[in-house]
């Protein structure tokens, strides 16, 4: 192993001699260097302030020379110095891929070994293309259905006021019947009047009014959209969901044109064989009220699948899908439309909740937790 000898003679000949031994050592231990622990003994031996190789040159050659060798000393060992700093430099950068770093010569630039990795018949880096939220898309499913049949999109906000999503829609004035729908209010809003207090639309129902305001019969709209609901996220509860709601307002409307609108409706959307059934239910602003189920459409009605029961309907062989029923004569009178002349039927139903039995999607949350891994099985 290399040591720094004393200098015997300052002579320009015996400089030279030193340095030429010098530079061997550095050339042929770079050389050796086949880890980046062994780079990094190498670094050090030469460069380590207290004793590296460097440190020694400067107090053995530099520091001994004779007054009138300095000047010559002190260029050699600067030049040393720059050898030693540009050879560490490069062998650690080819530390990194010694197998082909191996075939280079020492001293050939970075950019010279970065070529021969370069292999253009490579595939280029795919970018993953996006895909839409199965959610999002079980909406768009259901929209077309409708707008097949003639109905159009109508939007509203998702900060409603307690007038549009509650009193217009025949929930009496500070009526109980607002905690059934666990709603989410904005914080201090005392100073207002109830009914111009802000919450978060629990569901889409208010669109219903604000639609009816501006557009006089024949109406025919579905309204796709988010609500919120103080309910805790668990395996089929999220506070925010997605809701899909229909209103069909002229003349004439009667119950069989909601029964056949639906029954077509579900038959477009989970198969022509599934059959749907009402049962009675209560929501304030639909007289009478519905609730229309869907004969399961995973175990085809028989609650079973094969030996095991099914979970989905829970062995009944029926699902509830969505609540409906006649428009209440009371929500026209907060429209202006005449109960005497017209008469219509409305819908609501959880998009997320289609989602699920359409996908087979055991848990909510997994709409909304925005893993790719998920999201990517529906690209
Ligand atoms: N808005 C009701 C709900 O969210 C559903 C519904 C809509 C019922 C339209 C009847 C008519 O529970």
């Amino acid at each position: 192993m290399y040591t720094v000898p004393k200098l015997k003679s300052y002579t320009a000949a015996a400089l030279d001699k030193a340095v030429e031994k010098l530079r061997a050592a550095l050339d042929e231990e770079a050389k050796a260097i086949r880890t980046e622990a062994e780079w990094k003994t190498f670094r050090d031996r030469w460069m380590a302030r207290k004793s590296g190789v460097l440190t020694q040159i400067n107090d053995l050659w530099l520091k001994a020379a004779p007054k009138d060798a300095k000047r010559d000393v002190g260029q050699r060992v600067n030049e040393i110095k720059a050898k030693v700093t540009e050879v560490v430099e490069e062998r650690q950068v080819k530390g990194i891929g010694l197998a082909a770093a191996d075939s280079l010569e020492f001293g050939d630039s970075v950019t010279a070994q970065v070529i021969p990795h370069l292999d253009i018949t490579l595939p280029g880096i795919r970018r993953p293309l996006g895909a839409e939220h199965p959610v999002i898309k079980t909406m768009h499913e259901i929209v077309s259905v409708f707008r097949n049949l003639g109905y159009s999109v109508e939007e509203g906000p998702v900060i409603e006021t307690d007038y549009y999503n509650f009193e217009a829609l025949n929930f009496p004035p500070n009526h109980p019947a607002r905690d059934t729908q666990d709603t989410l209010f904005i914080a201090r809003q005392e100073s207002k009047p109830p009914r111009e207090r802000l919450l978060l639309r629990t569901h889409t129902s208010p669109v219903q009014i604000r639609t009816m305001e501006k557009m006089k019969p024949p109406i025919r709209i579905v309204i796709p959209g988010v609500v919120h609901r103080n309910d805790p996220p668990d395996a089929s509860h999220s506070p925010m969901f997605h809701q899909i709601e229909g209103l069909a307002v002229d003349t004439n409307i009667t119950f069989c044109d909601l029964k056949g609108t639906l029954d077509h409706a579900m038959k477009a959307l989970f198969g022509s064989s599934v059959k749907t059934s009402f049962r009675p239910s209560f929501f304030p602003f639909t007289e009478p009220s519905a609730e229309m189920l869907v004969s399961c459409f995973i175990c085809g009605g028989s609650g079973k699948r094969g030996s095991e029961p099914c979970r989905p309907c829970k062995q009944t062989g029926w699902i509830e899908i969505l609540g409906c029923g006649m428009v209440d004569p009371n929500v026209y009178g907060f429209v202006d439309y005449d109960p005497k002349k017209v008469s219509g039927f409305a819908f609501g139903m959880g998009a997320d909740r289609i989602a699920i039995l359409k996908y087979g999607v055991d848990d909510i949350q997994l709409f909304f937790n925005g893993d790719v891994r998920f999201l990517e099985q529906f690209g």
